[in-house]
């Protein structure tokens, strides 16, 4: 018999959650207004809003805690996080930065400042964030992410990748000094979780060459995207995941990275760059916005936890148990005929609303209200990835509609165990087979001009 994976960790530190009733739990999510992120933590049992800075340290992260060297500048942490990103990524230059918004504004603050009128930034999907920076800058972030991506039903390994004739496109008809960058999102949070191959990474690369364009990750997940490309993409299976990695990263000239998802701390984040000059001008914006060049907004001791965080997620059995975790929350959810979006992705399962509540209208916000009857069923937290979180268009002020209307159910590193995916599932399977009672969904009755799904208050129709 073929074994399975199992957690190559066991544990030594609990955090204890508690359970509320189903009453408490009504009158609470009343109480919030019928948004999740008001809720208080404590009134959650599993939260799964977010795996990023929820994952769980290890060992000889905590460690690195109590070896924090807190000297302002060329402390000892900055060098063992140096060498990290030198060994695992192949990056010569690196700045620290708080999380991963702050790597991407002191990026696009070195790349176009606050002049971004006429350029264009193209990527798969861009996270909200990285969009919000290249737009606020008057820039326009153009999503060339393949087809296939927003078709739930089809199966294809490599949902991420770019539409190399899209972007072809993109570069044959923008002057190329409007385009300063191509942002390619490993994994594409934006599009499920899933991954871009690394045939896809290649092609992008020499694409981006040819036309003399700078291309960057944005790398918050890139350690489960080299677990994929281990075990989908031909050639690769025999490969390291630090090999795997090592290839991905010679591709691409630089990085942002949010570093509270596979770097698994709680707070960090870095840009690394090949090119010198590029990195000598993002220093000054670095030290304006985040902090002195080696420390960049983090506490010593976060940079040695994140020295060895980098290490530990690019070890296949770490990363097989992680991915393994997530795929069997979703065959879970398969087996009850919950719908879900797949392939499933590397950090969350993804639950398809309009499935579940096809006799809502989209204007009562159905992924909403499955977190909402999650939440009081199991008290289980998840979040609304639809109308909600797609706001309002900023002239006609109606609301977006997106392809999808999704509620993520997004898995934190190392905090969970299968029995609480059961728990997750058997949650999601009762409010499945209540669906069809429950008649009606939200209004807004307060909302803030834009990023609305933060503090939205809703009331039930
Ligand atoms: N890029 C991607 C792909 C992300 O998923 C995130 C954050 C960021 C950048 C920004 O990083 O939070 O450290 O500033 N994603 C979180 C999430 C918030 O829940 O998906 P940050």
């Amino acid at each position: 018999m073929k074994l399975p994976y199992a957690e190559p960790y066991k544990i030594k530190s609990v955090e204890p959650i508690r359970k509320t009733t189903r009453s408490e739990r009504e009158q609470l999510i009343e109480e919030a207004s019928f948004n999740l992120f008001n809720l208080r933590a404590e009134k959650v049992f599993i939260d799964l809003l977010t795996d990023s800075g929820t994952g769980a340290m290890s060992q000889h992260q905590w460690a690195e805690i109590m070896l924090g060297d807190e000297s302002y500048a060329g402390a000892t942490s900055y060098f063992k996080l140096k060498n990290s990103v030198e060994t695992i990524l192949d990056m010569p230059y690196f700045l620290p930065t708080h999380q991963g918004r702050a790597a991407e504004n002191v990026l696009f603050e070195t790349l176009m400042g606050h002049n971004g009128d006429g350029k264009i930034v193209p990527g798969n999907s861009h996270f909200d964030t990285t969009k919000g920076h290249i737009e606020w800058r008057g820039a326009k972030a153009v999503d060339c992410t393949i087809d296939e991506a927003f078709d739930t039903t089809v199966d294809h390994p490599f949902k991420g990748n770019i539409d190399l004739a899209k972007l072809a496109d993109v570069f044959e008809k923008t002057p190329r000094e409007q385009i300063p960058i191509v942002i390619l999102t490993i994994t594409c949070n934006s599009s499920g979780g899933q991954p871009v191959s690394m045939e896809n990474i290649k092609a992008v690369s020499k694409l981006c060459k040819d036309a003399g364009v700078t291309l960057f990750f944005d790398a918050a997940r890139f350690a489960e995207n080299a677990y994929f490309i281990k075990i989908r993409e031909k050639g690769y299976e025999n490969k390291t995941i630090k090999e795997i990695v090592l290839e991905m990263f010679s591709y691409v000239d630089g990085c942002t990275m949010s570093a509270k998802k596979d770097g698994i701390v709680n707070m960090g984040g870095l840009l690394a760059f090949r090119n010198e000059e590029l990195f000598r001008k993002a220093c000054t914006f670095n030290i304006m916005f985040e902090g002195y060049l080696t420390y960049g907004g983090l506490a010593g001791r976060d940079l040695g936890a994140l020295s060895v965080g980098l290490c530990e997620s690019t070890e296949f059995d770490y990363l097989e148990a992680r991915c393994g975790q997530v795929a069997y929350l979703g065959a879970k959810c398969r087996e009850y005929g919950i719908p879900v979006q797949e392939p499933f992705g590397g950090h969350a399962i993804f639950v398809d609303a309009l499935k579940v509540f096809p006799h809502i209208p989209r204007e009562q916000y159905p992924a909403q209200l499955l977190g909402v009857e999650l939440y009081i069923e199991a008290g289980v937290r998840g979040v609304e990835i639809g109308t909600l979180l797609a706001d309002r268009d900023p002239v006609t002020r109606q609301d977006r509609f997106p392809k999808l209307e999704l509620l993520r159910l997004a898995i934190p590193r190392r905090v969970y165990t299968n029995s609480h995916m059961d728990y997750i599932a058997a949650g999601l399977a009762n409010v499945l087979e209540r669906a069809s009672s429950i008649k009606s969904g939200f209004a807004v009755t307060w909302e803030a001009p834009i990023m609305r799904h933060f503090t939205v208050k809703l009331r039930r129709i």
